[in-house]
């Protein structure tokens, strides 16, 4: 059985929480692979909203076993709240029975958090924006092999041992920025309290994977952010700190490569981004605003407006083509009712001496490049009760049809709202011809 894999195509909050959901109906084992408490997955169930950051989305899906991956990047203390907090809105979770933590994920400690906002006030107004939340520094302790791992936190003699190597380090920079040092023995009894509170659920994740994989369960991954917030094929140095794309999945999880079948990228009918960096197709004025409040564009983790503009297919078809997506989801058609015209770029302009128009992604000329645009008729009718694909008014249709064409994959679903059966699956998909870089 082939796993499953549901991405964001661009830079994240393209609506994967509802998609990975919704896919969860198929699914055994529901894995995060990378990032952390940075995402932010919305899940709507009749009007009531519920934000998962850590705990991944297939929460709500009895029988589903949940697993935060090895790839993540886990703040114990942001987990027993985010537990705790689901528990009180009465959902089940039960650590070791429908929650997972790969004993290999690193853990965020609270000085990661202040070293994300140390080296942000550092930048000053090259900022990158992050969400603040120790994302950046903990994946770089694990580069340098000075992290703290989860299955430490049951282990107090190598607790003690990973303490040492970090904090003989870390303390000394807090002192040379006139901050104050931790405190080791305290942290220590934090940590091994909070490992007590987890240990049900500490498990070799990948081993357990792998046999289910080799059983024929049905896997799917949960991405977070999306290809364009990459490190390695995002808008570096404007990306988070871990393989958001497909690439991430199997150093993420522990499963093999080969094990990776349907890749589902998800992109919105619009292009919105939070925190710094290029925004070939932003928009900004009164029209943005209006976009912005349609959407409800303000961050679910940090509750920044978003930026937003119109639907980039250069970008998404690098980032389909980087994470093989083999099919598309697109979310929040409904939101572009009433907006007029609906523009598409198509190829980018550069802005450097040769004014060249390029349809791949050019990642090192960003800056400038303007966007070509194809506009289409846009439509007035409200999409929100709309279940089939010829139910949707002609324009609507046009449009979908022109992103498809433009990116080159299929999109094989519409979603058209934010409750679990707001979607439109399109049926008879012809894949349409894959557009060159
Ligand atoms: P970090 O992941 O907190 O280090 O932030 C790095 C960049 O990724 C910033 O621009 C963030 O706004 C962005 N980012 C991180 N997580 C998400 C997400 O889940 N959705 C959208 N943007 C994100």
């Amino acid at each position: 059985m082939p796993t499953t894999c549901v991405i964001g195509l661009l830079w994240g909050d393209e609506g994967k929480g509802k998609i990975i959901d919704l896919f969860a109906a198929e699914a055994d084992w529901v894995v995060r692979y990378g990032g952390g408490h940075n995402a932010g997955h919305t899940l709507v169930r009749g009007g009531e909203r519920l934000v998962l950051h850590l705990v991944p989305s297939a929460i709500l899906r009895p029988g589903v076993r949940n697993v935060i991956g090895n790839g993540v990047v886990v703040d114990p203390f942001h987990l027993r709240d985010e537990i705790a907090k689901l528990r009180q809105r009465g959902v089940t979770v039960e650590l070791g029975t429908n929650l997972l933590v790969a004993d290999g994920a690193h853990v965020i400690l609270p000085v990661h958090r202040a070293l994300d906002g140390l080296s942000e006030r550092m930048r000053g107004d090259a900022k990158l924006g992050t969400t603040g939340r120790g994302i950046g520094p903990a994946y770089a302790d694990r580069a340098s092999r000075a992290g703290v791992r989860i299955g430490d936190l049951v282990r107090p003699a190598r607790l003690d041992a990973a303490l040492h190597r970090l904090l003989a380090e870390k303390n000394a920079i807090l002192r040379a920025c006139g901050d104050e040092p931790l405190d080791a023995a305290r942290l220590r009894d934090e940590l091994l309290e909070l490992g007590a509170f987890m240990k049900p659920g500490i498990v070799d994740a990948g081993r357990l994977l792998r046999e289910a994989h080799r059983r024929g369960e049905r896997i799917l991954c949960e991405g977070a952010q999306g290809v364009l917030l990459d490190v390695d094929h995002g808008t570096y140095p404007f990306v988070t700190s871990s393989n958001a794309s497909s690439g991430g999945i199997a150093s993420g999880t522990g499963l093999p490569p080969q094990a990776l079948g349907r890749v589902i990228g998800v992109v919105k009918a619009y292009a919105t981004r939070v925190g710094s960096g290029p925004f070939p197709t932003e928009l900004d004025g009164e029209f943005a605003h209006r976009l912005r409040e349609a959407g409800r564009e303000y961050g679910s983790t940090t509750g920044r407006p978003r930026r937003v503009g119109w639907f980039d297919a250069v970008a998404a078809r690098h980032a389909a083509q980087v994470s093989g997506t083999t099919e598309i989801v697109m979310t929040n058609l409904d939101v572009l009712r009433g907006m007029g015209s609906l523009r598409v770029a198509r190829s980018y302009r550069l802005a450097n001496d040769s004014g060249a128009e390029v349809e791949h992604f050019p990642a090192f000329d960003l800056d400038g490049v303007r966007p070509v645009f194809d506009e289409y008729a846009g439509f007035d009718e409200d999409l929100t009760r709309m279940r089939r694909w010829t139910d949707l008014p002609a324009n609507a249709r046009r449009y979908v049809d022109a992103v498809e064409a433009r990116i080159g994959v299929p999109i094989a679903t519409v979603s058209v709202g934010p409750e679990r059966d707001q979607v439109i699956q399109r049926s008879a998909i012809q894949k349409p011809a894959i557009q060159n870089e």
